[in-house]
């Protein structure tokens, strides 16, 4: 039986991207950030999850206000990384792994979640940082990853509680397939930030904090908290955030926090990050 055993949140902000790629990561805006992700490459490197499902949002990559999926899964054998204007990120093609994926999209769609299947898809920041931060820089990704691509751009995106919703489908979607496999899933995303308009630059050390508390111990109230909520509190971009509740939905009810680790500023967001095991952790 494959299985899911740990989740990871972490914000997925572009620019960070940017300073790996561009070799500036020692510097001194910089370097607090990357020392917070140590103990997570550390983690994963010990922890050698055969797949990855990727829980993050395009930024108009793959996907354009022509066509804006809620749920899309990439069933694909791979996934390039996107150009987002400035050439694709140096990083890796990302190796997908349909057979699971599509195990995935029949047991999801037969419980009642009606996701998008996607058999072709560039990956953006939204997913490659993270794989970046997790990972380091690796001629090839060590893992399979599927990506879940979740409308957050283009309002309405899905409510908290269907995201967490989601995520214990997602779980018993894993557990029904019939391979030994350790999988760990990811949520990114977030935090507090606001890109546009007269509150650009809002942060919200208070809120994140809370978000952080309520999603490892209190999950069910937290995947009841409204958009207006995290809009009001964590900014207009802040509402990504919805998709670490897939994350903190496929894994127990208790679970035990790893490694936290929280940095303002990268970039003008709130970057956080939280790793949680299943409880007991083996
Ligand atoms: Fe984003």
């Amino acid at each position: 039986m494959a299985r899911i055993f740990a989740g990871v949140a972490t914000s997925h902000v572009p620019a960070v991207g940017a300073a790996i790629d561009n070799k500036r990561t020692d510097e001194p805006y910089w370097q607090p950030l990357f020392k917070g992700y140590e103990a997570s490459k550390r983690w994963i490197a010990a922890a050698k999850p055969d797949v990855v499902i990727l829980v993050y949002n395009d930024h108009a990559s793959a996907f354009s206000l022509e066509l804006i999926p809620t749920f899309a899964l990439g069933c694909a054998t791979e996934f390039p990384p996107a150009d987002e204007g400035w050439g694709p990120r140096p990083v890796p093609t990302v190796q997908g792994y349909p057979e699971l994926a599509w195990h995935l999209a029949q047991s999801l769609i037969l419980d009642e979640f009606d996701i998008t299947i996607v058999n072709k898809m560039e990956v953006d920041h939204g997913l490659t940082v993270p794989m970046s931060l997790m990972f380091g820089e690796p001629a090839a990704w060590p893992v399979k990853v599927i990506p879940l691509a979740v409308n957050v751009v283009q309002y309405p995106p899905p409510t908290g509680n269907r995201c967490f919703q989601l995520g214990k489908a997602i779980r018993r979607a894993v557990e029904s397939f019939d391979q030994d496999l350790e999988v760990v899933i990811f949520g990114t995303g977030g935090m507090s930030h606001q890109l546009q308009g007269p509150r650009a630059g809002l942060i919200n050390k208070d809120f994140d904090a809370r978000f952080l508390d309520r999603l490892v111990s209190d999950p069910l109230a937290l995947s009841r908290m409204p958009h207006v909520e995290y809009l009001r509190e964590a900014g207009s971009e802040g509402v990504e955030m919805v998709m670490w509740l897939i994350m903190r939905g496929a894994l127990d009810d208790r679970v035990k926090e790893i490694h936290r680790f929280y940095h303002v500023p990268a970039s003008n967001t709130a970057v956080g990050h939280v790793i949680l095991e299943n409880w007991p952790p083996e």
